[in-house]
């Protein structure tokens, strides 16, 4: 089993963003989770594709940007130019979600669709070959430091077995993401309900001292060994 660490930048020193994202990557982290919110979908204002852009040089590593907008479509092309990765979004928030995983993946990019605590799984029942990746979130979405929701371990259980089956039909593998309160002592029990892709965001930019360059080793090391027992 594979597992990646993709810290969200939205609990960064966004004074100094990209040395964060560097230092992050530099510090043994996979992806960069970019957390867009638009004060309508989501009660809260993050970033969008200038600061997408602005960090795209610091890291080669992957950036993964998770949409908390509604309507989805028209920011889409603008993420893709920007350099990112994988983009995923809630199916709550377009109208159309078989097009809008369409639109994502012909610009380029990965495509997944993001779950919230309340919102059934089987949206991704008839859109399984356009997905990429899926996303379950175990807190509400719109801010960081919040508790981890014990439900989403069920969750990520019957997303798993949902993915295994498809993947033993077609062969194609389709990644699974948790995202909300991942710290050190949760993230092997969900590890072991069947996430492979890990946000953590207040566990990872919360540590250490600002002054210290490598401040995100010991979390990132952390993180690893509890799942280096799965
Ligand atoms: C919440 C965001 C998360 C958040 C995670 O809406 O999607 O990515 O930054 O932060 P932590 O890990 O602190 O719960
Ligand atoms: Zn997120």
């Amino acid at each position: 089993m594979t597992f990646r660490i993709a810290p969200s930048i939205l609990s960064a020193n966004f004074a100094k963003l990209g040395e964060e994202v560097a230092n992050v990557i530099a510090s043994g982290a996979d992806w960069i989770h970019f957390d867009v919110m638009d004060n309508h979908y989501v009660p809260n204002l993050t970033i969008g594709p200038l600061v997408c852009e602005a960090i795209r040089p610091c890291t080669t590593a992957p950036i993964d940007v998770h949409l908390m907008v509604k309507p989805v479509d028209r920011i889409v092309p603008d993420f893709a130019k920007a350099g990112a990765n994988i983009i995923t979004f809630h199916p709550e928030a377009s109208e159309h979600i078989d097009r809008t995983l369409g639109l994502i993946r012909d610009s380029g990019c990965q495509a997944g669709l993001v779950f919230n605590p309340a919102t059934p799984l089987n949206w991704m029942d008839h859109v399984m070959d356009k997905l990429d990746i899926v996303l379950v979130m175990s807190v509400n979405p719109g801010f960081g430091g919040q508790s981890f929701i014990p439900g989403a371990l069920d969750k990520l259980r019957e997303a798993r077995a949902k993915i295994d089956a498809y993947t033993a039909r077609t062969g194609r593998q389709i990644l699974l993401e948790i995202d909300g309160g991942v710290k050190v002592d949760n993230i092997a029990e969900i590890a072991r309900a069947g996430a492979d892709t890990f946000v953590a965001g207040s566990a990872v930019f919360g540590a250490g001292k600002d002054s210290d360059p490598q401040r995100y080793n010991s979390v990132l090391a952390n993180l690893r060994s509890a799942l280096a027992g799965i």
